[in-house]
């Protein structure tokens, strides 16, 4: 018998997590007359049990609202507490008990976790300890595999495609190479969506190596057809050089972050094209915003399936999108395979036809 659901929204933030809290709890108490918890800021709020009661006021409103009203953390795996030592080195501990004593201690007969990959991965290997989870998955990078595609990614395309659209106007009256810096740690999903949507010259993503020259061949045929300005959009996983480029890495995670090879791009062809280049890295903005039309119904109905993934016992799966329809599969499927470009898919030929150049 279900009477008390908990839910926790992990991981980097994006467009649609309210909507899928709102869609929980809507279903919860409206359906199934459950209590709502939400715990607040991940799994740190159950490590340190932070709740808030969620009831049908709580989420008046927060449809069409960016971010997660329950707050968000990557930094907080259970299984992994960093924790600094006197001679500055640090060591991980398994603290997994105390969220394990808390959810008992809060009386929930089910979890909800809403993430990526690290926080599903950390769903899963509380379920082996005897907590119920269900798995709602969210990325605005789009590289879960188990599911077609995850809210937050296409209102991030939105986001980029509209500064594609904005940087294309500018660079063309300056007659500039505009380079634009999008999110996708290891996945180009973004650039290539919002490449193709706002007519980029040239993408590079990190799943399609990429040579200087037929990138600098790109801009200067462009340029000798009479369109002296070039957009090109560039996942922040691209590798130029020998590796993935970093701003820096966090000293109690280990977590690296990603960021620079837009300006390095810069750097590499600025003496080597006769017009100006300027670099535009779009960062979180990318993360931020309400969600679009799509994202609100997909988040939607990922957390009414949800609910009937809790009636029917149904733990340690992740709700998914599937030709049209929202399935479940085992988290450890979601979790096990990253989603990546497929440079032979039909949509890189279909780009390719249009003549955008991925540096090949
Ligand atoms: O995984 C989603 C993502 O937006 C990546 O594209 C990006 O590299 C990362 O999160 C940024 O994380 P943070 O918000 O911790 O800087």
């Amino acid at each position: 018998m279900i009477n008390r659901i908990g839910i926790l929204t992990g991981g980097g933030d994006c467009p649609g997590l309210n909507a899928v809290i709102r869609g929980l709890v809507k279903v919860g108490i409206g359906k199934y007359g459950w209590e709502m918890v939400g715990i607040l800021d991940g799994f740190e709020g159950l490590m340190e049990n932070r709740t808030i009661p969620l009831t049908l006021e709580t989420i008046k409103g927060i449809l069409p609202r960016g971010g997660t009203l329950l707050g968000t953390t990557n930094r907080c795996d259970p299984f992994e507490v960093p924790v600094a030592l006197p001679d500055g080195r640090v060591e991980r501990r398994d603290d997994s008990a105390d969220a394990v004593g808390n959810f008992r201690r809060l009386g929930l007969d089910g979890l909800v976790a809403t993430g990526g990959d690290g926080t599903l991965a950390i769903a899963h290997r509380l379920f082996g300890l005897g907590v119920p989870v269900v798995g709602i998955p969210k990325t605005i990078d789009n590289d879960l595999d188990a599911t077609e595609i995850t809210f937050g990614f296409m209102t991030a395309v939105e986001t980029v495609t509209e500064a594609v659209d904005k940087l294309h106007t500018t660079a063309e009256s300056h007659h500039r190479v505009m380079i634009v810096e999008v999110m996708g740690r290891d996945a180009g999903w973004i650039a290539l969506y919002a490449g193709i949507a706002g007519g980029a010259d040239v993408i590079l993503i990190p799943e399609i190596p990429f040579h200087l020259d037929q990138v600098l061949r790109k801009i200067r045929a462009r340029e000798e057809a009479g369109s002296k300005f070039s957009i090109v959009v560039i996942a922040e996983g691209t590798v130029l050089g020998e590796a993935k480029t970093y701003v820096d890495r966090d000293a109690l995670t280990g977590i690296q972050r990603l960021g620079g090879v837009g300006e390095k791009l810069a750097c590499v062809i600025r003496d080597r094209v006769d017009l100006e280049v300027r670099t535009t890295v779009l960062g979180h903005v990318q993360r931020g915003g309400g969600p679009i039309a799509f994202d609100r119904i997909l988040a939607t109905r990922m957390a009414a399936e949800t609910a009937e993934l809790i009636v029917g016992g149904q733990w340690d799966r992740m709700v998914a999108y599937r030709n049209g329809d929202i399935v479940s599969v085992p988290i450890l499927e979601a979790i096990g395979r990253r989603k990546v470009v497929d440079p032979g898919s039909q949509i890189i030929a279909h780009a390719r036809a249009l003549g955008v150049s991925f540096g090949e």
